[in-house]
């Protein structure tokens, strides 16, 4: 796990395709009609990207506890859904950093949409060297990025520096499993070569020596292993819904999903849920 390696042009390779915002909106009227609210929750059944929807980001939450007023960081905002559903549920400000350009457009899009643009800023740059200065936020979450990202130290440095002391940090990640290397290609990867697995007491070691305190380190595997298997076997059984991450990711994330699932289920995965604290002064 190489500090300091930049896999950068792959991570956007994987991740980028045309028109997403656009997509999104059309797939939603159709099954919906013309009249479908656009708002946060509306949107969730499609942005918040990753395994397990909207539900994780209520567990997340639940632990964060975001309060009106904060300034809250989302690292790795993909195209922004739980930044926005978080400022609009809590009132209070987020701002998303991105590295995939065309996921930073399809979430100022979407902010434009659901008239959150007050609310919700995105900055497309890098977790490993994030543009803002020390100590600006008060709390921070990332879900389902470090998988993309080798130096995992300098992602915890990093952000550690940005949060003020005393701040939090939210993470829920999937991370390797005891049960020997995933099968690819994955919602997060096409190869190997562009997936970063720390096992959980990886995790916790890197956390550590970034300084934060460990409030709360939660295997979360078997609660994630039933969620993806029941999503397989409704792919397996009945195809792709209407209204899903193919709507922007195109048809290959059905085997991603698949995959994915089977990873959970047979321990080449596992997941983990975490809430640490940067020490106050
Ligand atoms: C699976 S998506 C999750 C998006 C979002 N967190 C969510 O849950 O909806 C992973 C995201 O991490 C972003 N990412 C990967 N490596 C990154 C890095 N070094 N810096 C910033 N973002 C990164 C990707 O561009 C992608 O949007």
């Amino acid at each position: 796990m190489a500090e300091g390696r930049d896999d950068s042009a792959t991570v956007q390779a994987h991740y980028s395709t045309d028109d997403i915002a656009s997509r999104i909106v059309a797939a939603l009227r159709k099954v919906m009609g013309d009249e479908a609210p656009l708002t946060p929750d509306v949107l969730a059944q499609m942005d918040h990207f990753h395994g397990g929807g909207i539900a994780s980001t209520r567990d997340l939450v639940a632990a964060l506890q975001p309060e009106a007023g904060e300034r809250i960081l989302d690292i790795g905002s993909g195209i922004g859904g739980p930044a926005r559903w978080i400022a609009s549920t809590f009132r209070c400000h987020v701002t998303g950093i991105d590295l995939t350009p065309a996921f930073c457009r399809a979430a100022e899009q979407l902010n434009e949409v659901t008239g959150l643009v007050d609310q919700v800023r995105i900055v497309e740059g890098s977790a490993l060297a994030m543009p803002f200065d020390d100590g600006c936020f008060d709390r921070a979450y990332s879900q389902n990025v470090v998988m993309n990202i080798a130096d995992k130290p300098g992602f915890y440095r990093e952000a550690s520096r940005v949060l003020k002391p005393g701040g939090l940090l939210a993470l829920s990640n999937v991370a390797a499993g005891p049960n020997g290397p995933p099968r690819f290609p994955v919602p997060w990867a096409t190869s190997p070569e562009a997936s970063f697995l720390s096992s959980p007491a990886e995790t916790r070691d890197d956390l550590v020596r970034a300084g934060f305190e460990i409030l709360r380190f939660e295997d979360t595997s078997t609660k994630t292993a039933a969620v993806r298997q029941a999503l397989r076997e409704r792919l397996e059984r009945e195809g792709l819904p209407p209204l899903g991450f193919h709507v922007f990711m195109g048809e290959r994330i059905k085997a991603a999903q698949i995959n994915g699932a089977r990873n959970a289920e047979e321990g080449r995965t596992s997941s983990v849920e975490i809430l640490v604290r940067k020490p106050p002064n």
